[in-house]
C-alpha cells in the first residue's frame, strides 16, 4: 500500500498568518488563518512593519493549532513547505525563519513555495479531478496574471497586469467611495445594490500583448468621476459606481481569459487569487465557459484568499518532483512564477 504523504505547510507573506496540513498533495487535515486585518484596518492598508510583528506573535500558536487540528505531531510530517516569496520581505521572514528552524530540528526536508502557484494550486483542493493543463486567471491583491499551467510545476505566464493588479484597484476604488481596507468585498456587497450600465467606464486595451491588463486608467477614470461630482455638487451614488467599476475590471478579466482560452486550444480554465472569491467574477467566468464549452474551476472563498492550505498543495506537489530548498532558503519579495532559487 501507498504511504500517505502529509505537508505542513506555513504562509505569512501579508497580512495572514497561516499553517495548514495537507495529505496527499488534495485532502485539506487542518486549514488555521490568523487574519490580522483588523489590526491594518486603522490604516487603511497593510503597514509591513506591524505585520511582520504580529507573524512573529502568532506565528508558533497558528502551526501548533494546525498540528493539533489535524491530530498530529511534527514528527509525523513528511516535509515543512513555506511560501519565500513573492510578498513583504519582512513577513515572508519570519515564515521562512521558522520552516527552517522546525525543519531542521525535525530533520524534515523543507519546500519553498512561490505564493502565486500556491494560490494556482488552491483549486485542486476541491477538484478532485483537475489536473493540468489548465489556464489559470491569477487575480489577487498583488498579481493580475494569466498562467498557462502545463503540469503541476510548469507554468507559462501569458499576460499580465502592466500596472495596478485588480485587487489593488478594488481596495483603491473602495478607499476613494469610503468604503474602507480591504475593498474587495466591500464592493463586491455594495455593486449588488447598484446599476452596472450607471456609468461608462473605460476597458483599457493594452498595445503589444492581447492577454495584459491595465487598470491604472480604470482607476483614474472612477477618481475623475468622483472629483467632477464633487466640483459640480452631484451627489453621488457609490453603489453606481461600485457595480460600474467592478463590471468594467470583470468585463476585461473575463475577455482576456477567454479569448486566451479558445486562442490557445486549452478546454479548462482556473481562477485564484483574492478576487477570484468576487460573486460578479465568478459568474461571468462560469457563464462565458458554459457558453464556449470549457470546463471552470474556482476555489471556495476560503482558499481563495491568503491560507497555508494551498501552500501546502503546491508544496506537496514540488516535494513529489524533488524540488526541495537546503537551509541556505531566503525570501524572495518579488520571487517570479516557475523561478526556483
Ligand atoms: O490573494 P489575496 O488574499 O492576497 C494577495 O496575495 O494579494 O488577495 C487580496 C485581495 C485584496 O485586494 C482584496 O480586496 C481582494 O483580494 N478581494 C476581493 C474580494 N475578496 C478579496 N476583491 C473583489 N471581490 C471580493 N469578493
Ligand atoms: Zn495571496
Amino acid at each position: 500500500m501507498k504511504k500517505d504523504i502529509y505537508i505542513l505547510a506555513i504562509e505569512s507573506s501579508c497580512d495572514e498568518t497561516a499553517a495548514a496540513v495537507i495529505k496527499n498533495g488534495r485532502e485539506v487535515c487542518s486549514n488555521v488563518i490568523f487574519s490580522q486585518i483588523e489590526l491594518h484596518k486603522l490604516y487603511g492598508g497593510v503597514v509591513p512593519e506591524i505585520a511582520s510583528r504580529k507573524h512573529i506573535e502568532k506565528i508558533n500558536q497558528v502551526i501548533r493549532e494546525a498540528l493539533r487540528e489535524a491530530s498530529m505531531q511534527l514528527t509525523d510530517v513528511d516535509a515543512i513547505a513555506v511560501t519565500y516569496g513573492p510578498g513583504l520581505v519582512g513577513a515572508l521572514l519570519v515564515g521562512v525563519a521558522e520552516a527552517k528552524a522546525i525543519a531542521y530540528a525535525a530533520q524534515k526536508p523543507l519546500v519553498g513555495v512561490n505564493h502565486i502557484e500556491g494560490h494556482i494550486a488552491a483549486n485542486y483542493i476541491e477538484h478532485s479531478e483537475l489536473e493540468p493543463p489548465f489556464l489559470c486567471l491569477v487575480v489577487s491583491g498583488g498579481h493580475t496574471h494569466l498562467v498557462r499551467v502545463a503540469d503541476y510545476n510548469s507554468f507559462e505566464i501569458i499576460g499580465k497586469t502592466r500596472d495596478d493588479a485588480a485587487g489593488e484597484a478594488f481596495d483603491k476604488v473602495a478607499r476613494a467611495i469610503g468604503l474602507g481596507y480591504p475593498g474587495g468585498p466591500k464592493i463586491d456587497q455594495l455593486a449588488k445594490e447598484g446599476d452596472k450600465e450607471a456609468i461608462s467606464f473605460p476597458r483599457a486595451k493594452v498595445e503589444g500583448n492581447a492577454y495584459d491588463f491595465s487598470f491604472s486608467g480604470l482607476k483614474s477614470s472612477v477618481l475623475n468621476y468622483l472629483n467632477q461630482c464633487e466640483m459640480k455638487q452631484i451627489p453621488v451614488n457609490t453603489a453606481d459606481v461600485a457595480a460600474s467599476f467592478q463590471y468594467a475590471v470583470v468585463d476585461v478579466l473575463t475577455t482576456h481569459a477567454l479569448c486566451a482560452v479558445r486562442e490557445m486550444g486549452i478546454d479548462k480554465l482556473a481562477v485564484a487569487g483574492g478576487v477570484a472569491s468576487n460573486s460578479s467574477l465568478r459568474e461571468s467566468l462560469k457563464a462565458a465557459c458554459e457558453q464556449e464549452g470549457i470546463e471552470f474551476y474556482y476555489p471556495s472563498p476560503v482558499y481563495c484568499t491568503d491560507n497555508a492550505a494551498m501552500i501546502g498543495v503546491a508544496g506537496y506537489y514540488a516535494y513529489q518532483s524533488g524540488l526541495c530548498h537546503s537551509w541556505d532558503l531566503n525570501a524572495v519579495p518579488n520571487l517570479k512564477i516557475g523561478q526556483r532559487g
